[in-house]
């Protein structure tokens, strides 16, 4: 069944002022709040998301650095003893039948490796979380230090990196592969066309989907891609989520999520510093990293970072959002180069609604569909990092605008038409309301 049209793209009340629109987006992480997490949203994705809790810890740290400091903790509740945050850490209180696929297909008890009593998935997301750690400390470091977060949090935060840096580096080039799209957290990229032609689809009949009991099927994934994602997590759980063992039917360099990686690592040095370690090596990580995406996946030609596909063994020819995400990434050395591209016809920064998520004149655009044009307010949030960082403030001042205006038109929108700016996906979501909550809490 496909949901009626929400009203909230004409919200009855839209919040007309900055301090209405930071009131309703409170009420959209209060209401998400599960008592020691938030859900990214309590119909489309009623249980706790790996990235989610990262990019909703940067709004909670501004209404109760607590709970923000509480969002880490119960995701580290559900690492695994190989370092592995997993995607999703299931909500025992959520229906079983509420979200597909559920403990019951991943049966993360049956691998060994996850913890006793919180049944997860098995694949991971893109790893924001010592940057929030970082970002929730700072935004309260008296509340911080009261409670020791750092120091709990710390163990968690570097056994994750020392996963990814051992299981994951599969290209062997100092970078971390994504083994599904999901991991990627951009699930129905352009990019994944290529690398998941070659993946054999789970039969039909074999699950039934419940994001479009939902969410609009046009907004949606094909059941095709579905098919595909499907036989891809089933692949990796049958051979124990195992890393070496696993002969991947995907394996993919992505720049967003080694971006991620090289803003977590430099936070990482600030939380080790803060508790009178020494930085070096994770500065020194860092620094290798930034390195490894310039050397590895920068295409001078197309001024953008490509993915590249590991099993095909070439970049990927599409152009999207992951590939401008390193923007954020300190002392990028082709920096210019990049902003170039984003303030370009391809992203059109500043001139659209939000940062699209494809190449706006991409073959394979369309406005509405999930991670296929449309513009993120996390993608976005992380580009406008970019522009200040790297001297493009007026650009940065217009896409702050234009989240403002999108999340308090469309009732915090997932995902939003960069042409027409109308909300797509569901609404009431929770990093849309953190993201524009961390905004409104600064000045440009
Ligand atoms: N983002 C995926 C979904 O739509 C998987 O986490 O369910």
């Amino acid at each position: 069944m496909t949901a009626a049209p929400v009203a909230a793209d004409a919200p009855a009340a839209p919040a007309a002022t900055d301090a209405d629109l930071r009131r309703a987006a409170v009420r959209v992480l209060l209401g998400n709040w599960t008592g020691s997490s938030t859900l990214p949203s309590r119909t489309l994705y009623p249980h706790q998301w790996s990235w989610d809790s990262a990019f909703i810890m940067l709004g909670l740290r501004h209404i109760s650095p607590y709970r923000a400091q509480r969002e880490l903790e119960s995701m580290l509740g559900a690492q695994w003893a190989d370092g592995r945050l997993p995607h999703i850490a299931f909500h025992p209180a959520t229906p079983p039948g509420a979200y597909f696929p559920g403990p019951d297909f991943w049966r993360s008890a049956s691998a060994g490796s996850a913890p006793p009593g919180v049944p997860t998935s098995g694949i991971v997301q893109p790893p924001v979380h010592a940057l929030a750690a970082w970002e929730t400390h700072r935004a309260d470091p008296v509340a911080s230090r009261r409670r020791g977060f750092l120091e709990r949090v710390r163990p968690g935060l570097a056994a994750w990196h020392r996963y990814l840096a051992d299981r994951r580096d599969l290209g062997g080039r100092g970078l971390a592969a994504v083994v599904h799209p999901w991991e990627s957290g951009m699930d129905n990229s352009p990019a994944w066309d290529a690398p998941l032609a070659r993946v054999e689809p789970a039969a039909a009949g074999s699950f039934r989907r419940r994001d479009l009991d939902h969410a609009d099927v046009a907004d949606r994934p094909t059941d095709l891609d579905y098919g595909r994602y499907v036989r891809l997590a089933a692949d990796y759980r049958d051979h124990g989520y195992d890393d070496r063992a696993t002969p991947f039917g995907f394996a993919v360099e992505d720049p967003s999520f080694n971006a991620l990686l090289v803003l977590s690592e430099h936070a990482l040095a600030d939380i080790t510093a803060e508790l009178g370690g020494d930085p070096a090596p994770h500065r020194e990580r860092a620094a290798a990293l930034t390195e490894a995406l310039v050397g590895a996946l920068w295409d001078p030609g197309a001024g953008l970072f490509l993915c590249r596909d590991l099993i095909g063994g070439a970049p990927i020819r599409e152009y999207g959002v992951a590939g401008l995400v390193p923007l954020a990434v300190p002392g990028l050395p082709v920096a210019a180069d990049l902003l170039r591209t984003a303030l370009g016809e391809r992203f059109r920064v500043g001139g659209v609604h939000l940062v699209p998520s494809y190449d706006l004149t991409g073959p394979a655009f369309e406005p509405g569909r999930y991670w296929r044009g449309p513009g993120w307010f996390n993608m976005s949030w992380l580009v406008h990092l970019g522009l200040l960082r790297h001297g493009a403030p007026a650009q940065a001042a217009a896409l702050r605008a234009s989240m403002l205006a999108a999340a308090a038109r469309t009732g915090f929108a997932e995902y939003v038409d960069p042409y027409s700016g109308e909300g797509r996906g569901t609404r009431d979501f929770s990093w849309t309301a953190a993201t524009v909550l961390d905004l409104l809490s600064r000045e440009v």
